[in-house]
């Protein structure tokens, strides 16, 4: 079969108009036409409007057969009702789904709302399981895989971040629990923890110059992270080139995460540069 006969790659994104969600859209895309694939891409956002159909148009504009798709992740049957729309334009294939719609809403845990914590695990973690249950067979169908945005967050705890850090470890468990039941049907399932990123969900705080200035010096590779950091990332688990990877967490944060040690005081100094 040469590349024009074989189905195009099909890619189901969530969050798709966000920061990660768009650079992920455009990544895969790229990535996939740079493999000789025709693209086929379902792209879904909470709600329909300008930024959903500007991301459509720029889409189709480089090349792939897009469909909007538009839900509120909370509610079960949109989840269902979406991932039947993209299954149907991929023609009942789905290379890929990114399971990457999240929110936050911190606050302490003496304090949270039930319905802030509900809200947090419907979005963050059961989303991912219907969207991914409901894509079932066309993932089956096309060997293909799901990648889901968790966070640094669901790894370590911190005050104030209680049902977010929370719900994203359950939704790396729920992955880890999907690539072994699904292994044998072909399908992987990984995830991907950024660490700190500029996007609109966190931009109030790096529009602070002195706490973006701070959070970098505290970034071993010395930059904050952005879309494009995360979005390469999924397009490599997501893609050919991560064909034996599954139940595995891919930690994107510039070091940040195992940088603690190095801020004890009293440590040994620093090797010279060049020794
Ligand atoms: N930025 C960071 O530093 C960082 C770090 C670790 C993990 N993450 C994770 O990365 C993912 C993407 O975040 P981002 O930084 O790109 O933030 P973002 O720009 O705010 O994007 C989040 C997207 O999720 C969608 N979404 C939220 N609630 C939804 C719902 N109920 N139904 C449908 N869609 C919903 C939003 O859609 P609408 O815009 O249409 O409402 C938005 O497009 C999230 O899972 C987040 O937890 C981000």
């Amino acid at each position: 079969m040469t590349s024009s006969e074989a189905p195009p790659f099909h890619a189901l994104v969530t969050g798709a108009t966000g920061g990660i969600g768009r650079a992920t859209c455009l990544a895969v895309l790229h990535e996939a036409q740079a493999r000789g694939q025709s693209v086929r891409l379902s792209v879904a956002a909470s709600r329909p409007g300008a930024a959903l159909d500007e991301l459509v148009g720029t889409l189709r504009s480089q090349g792939a057969e897009v469909r909007g798709l538009h839900g509120d992740l909370a509610d079960p049957e949109a989840c269902q009702r979406l991932a039947g729309q993209a299954v149907e334009h991929g023609e009942g294939r789905l290379d890929l789904l990114v399971s990457n719609a999240g929110m936050g809403r911190p606050g302490p845990l003496k304090a949270l709302a039930l319905d802030q914590w509900e809200l947090l695990f419907q979005v963050n973690v059961r989303a991912t399981w219907l969207l991914a249950q409901a894509s079932h067979a066309a993932l089956a169908n096309a060997r293909g895989s799901v990648v889901a945005i968790a966070s640094m967050a669901g790894l370590h705890p911190h005050p104030g971040s209680g049902a977010y850090s929370t719900s994203k470890a359950a939704l790396l468990m729920l992955c880890r629990q999907m690539a072994q039941e699904w292994a044998a049907d072909g399908i992987r399932v990984n995830t991907i923890s950024p660490g700190m990123v500029r996007t609109p969900l966190t931009e109030a705080t790096y529009r602070h110059e002195e706490v973006a200035a701070r959070r970098k010096a505290m970034v071993p590779l010395g930059r904050i992270g952005t879309g494009d950091d995360i979005a390469r990332a999924v397009a490599y688990l997501g893609g050919p080139g991560a064909g034996y990877v599954t139940g595995s967490n891919l930690l994107v944060d510039g070091g940040f995460c195992d940088h603690l040690l190095a801020t004890l005081p009293g440590l040994p100094p620093k090797p010279a540069e060049g020794n």
